[in-house]
């Protein structure tokens, strides 16, 4: 029998690219994920745009109409609740959510990070990795916890660094290889090929020992 589709939701806060490249992966290539919910933080947020063609429901949470953190988090929690969501998949997501919420969704919560994770958590990941005379940067995407961008890595996508590059030429370049990076390991997660347990990443039943490496053409090494 055909499992089900997994059923996700997607947390953005801007652009959203990276949700629109689920949703093509779904519409075209045949992803087996159900995007049963976007949420986003701003109401301006051009991604809600994806989300609204698409015909998915929209819930926008603007962590500006709440007093503190724990509030706004109840929220997008409370919209969340009745999806029955078992992925959540933080995409450009420029809030840090707290422990009540990061425990509720422990190991199926994962986040697009635009580092090579244990480098740079938190934010201006290409100029810091510039500053650094870093050879190469790229995207992880790592299981969330209640640290900041600090839960187990599962995948990562690498580019070298270039004379003359700057944020904005990094970003452009690794822009598309997020993307794939997204769809491929969200994948993963539909064909219950990684899961969580006790702090460990496990693929394929096997604890993860490195992140798996995407090569360019969007497939695993
Ligand atoms: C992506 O580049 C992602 O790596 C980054 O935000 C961008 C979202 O793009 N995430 C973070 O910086 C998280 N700390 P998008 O809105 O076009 O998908």
């Amino acid at each position: 029998m055909k499992q089900a589709d997994l059923r996700a939701a997607v947390l953005i806060s801007g652009t959203g690219s990276n949700l629109k490249a689920l949703i093509t992966a779904v519409q075209e290539e045949g992803l087996a994920l159900n995007i049963v919910r976007v949420v986003s933080n701003r109401a301006e947020a051009p991604g809600i745009g994806h989300a609204r063609q698409a015909g998915i429901p929209v819930s926008v949470i603007s962590h500006a109409d709440f007093p503190d953190r724990q509030t706004h988090d109840a929220a997008v929690m409370a919209a969340l609740q009745p999806d029955r969501v078992e992925l959540i998949v933080l995409a450009g997501y420029m809030r840090i959510l707290g422990e009540e919420f990061t425990r509720r969704y422990s190991g199926r919560m994962i986040n697009l990070h635009p580092a090579l994770l244990p480098l740079y958590k938190g934010l201006d990941t290409y100029n810091r990795a510039l500053q650094a005379g870093d050879k190469e940067t790229g995207a992880s995407i790592h299981i969330v916890t209640a640290g900041l961008d600090s839960g187990p890595v599962i995948s990562q996508v690498r580019i070298p660094i270039m004379p003359g590059d700057d944020a904005q030429s990094l970003a452009a370049r690794l822009g598309p290889l997020e993307h794939k990076l997204v769809v491929a390991t969200v994948e993963l997660f539909c064909q219950r090929k990684v899961h969580y347990e006790q702090g460990r990443v496990f693929h394929q039943g096997r604890p993860l020992k490195e992140p798996l490496l995407l090569k360019h053409d969007g497939t695993f090494h």
